[in-house]
């Protein structure tokens, strides 16, 4: 059984073919890579997955059912989360206050009700912010929980995104590009703690990441998108060799 599964996603815009008959499938457990070039529709495929858009054809499944065309909301309630390429965190609240809005929208529908919960809801505050704590001793940020995330480095700010993300209790977490400006060291830290999110948290991970590095180190299974297109999918000692996946690439280190 598939915990995600695309079957020819395909969507345009205008005249544009962003994803063209992309398929493929996650098993839970596993830690998978979506890569390619710059404007291979890779955050397009989070966005149809998510409900942010619905795919001009094609089919997406959770757990063996058809999701296509389900409204985000509803989705994320399903257990799929996500981060997004463009760092998207509450600046004015503290660390802690982005998870725990994160985990209110496990309950709540909107944002809007989830920030109006926040004083009068104590007990389950109390319980949120315990769960909280966890997740950013998970991403190791429990030192700055009491920050503005505003004034968090680059790095630390994707890793709270990570966290707040992992609020909602998905099964299925997808990454846009979590390693984008961080240090050589701060990726190696991630990539632990991609890995033990998978192990130790149960989930399955979905991520876009332009380190080749980064992505052949931690996935077990790649997908290579370019102008829209499936071009390789495989294990990361195939996919690196693929000549394929090489002349979409050239110029970049693979
Ligand atoms: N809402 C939209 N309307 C029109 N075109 C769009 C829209 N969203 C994405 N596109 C186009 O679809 C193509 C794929 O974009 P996408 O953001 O998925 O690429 P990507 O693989 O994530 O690239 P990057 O590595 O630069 O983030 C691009 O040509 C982009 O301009
Ligand atoms: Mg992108």
């Amino acid at each position: 059984m598939s915990l995600l599964e695309l079957n020819d996603a395909t969507i345009k815009f205008g005249g544009l073919t962003a994803v063209n008959s992309v398929s493929f499938a996650l098993k839970k457990g596993d830690l998978f890579g979506l890569i390619g070039p710059n404007g291979a529709g890779k955050t397009t495929c989070f966005n149809i997955i998510t409900g942010v858009y619905k795919p001009t054809s094609g089919e997406i499944l959770f757990e063996d059912r058809p999701i296509t065309g389900t409204p985000p909301n509803k989705i994320a309630k399903l257990g799929i989360a996500r981060t997004f390429q463009n760092i998207r965190l509450f600046k004015s609240l503290s660390v802690l206050e982005n998870v725990v809005v994160g985990g209110f929208l496990r309950h709540h529908t909107g944002l809007f009700s989830a920030l109006a919960y926040l004083p009068p809801a104590i007990a389950e505050t109390n319980r949120l912010k315990e769960e909280a704590m966890e997740l950013l001793r998970v991403v190791d940020l429990e030192h700055v929980a009491n920050v503005r995330s505003a004034d968090l480095s680059y790095g630390m700010q994707r890793r709270l995104e990570i966290a707040r993300a992992m609020a909602t209790q998905p099964k299925l977490l997808l990454l846009d590009e979590p390693a984008a400006g961080m240090n050589p060291m701060e990726k190696e830290e991630l990539n632990r703690m991609v890995r033990k999110i998978r192990d130790e948290h149960n989930m399955t991970v979905l991520l876009i990441e332009h380190d080749m590095r980064f992505v052949m180190s931690l996935c077990e299974r790649i997908v290579v998108l370019d102008h829209g297109e499936e071009i390789a999918q495989g294990p990361p000692a195939e996919i690196r060799n693929d000549p394929k996946v090489i002349a979409a690439y050239l110029g970049e280190a693979v």
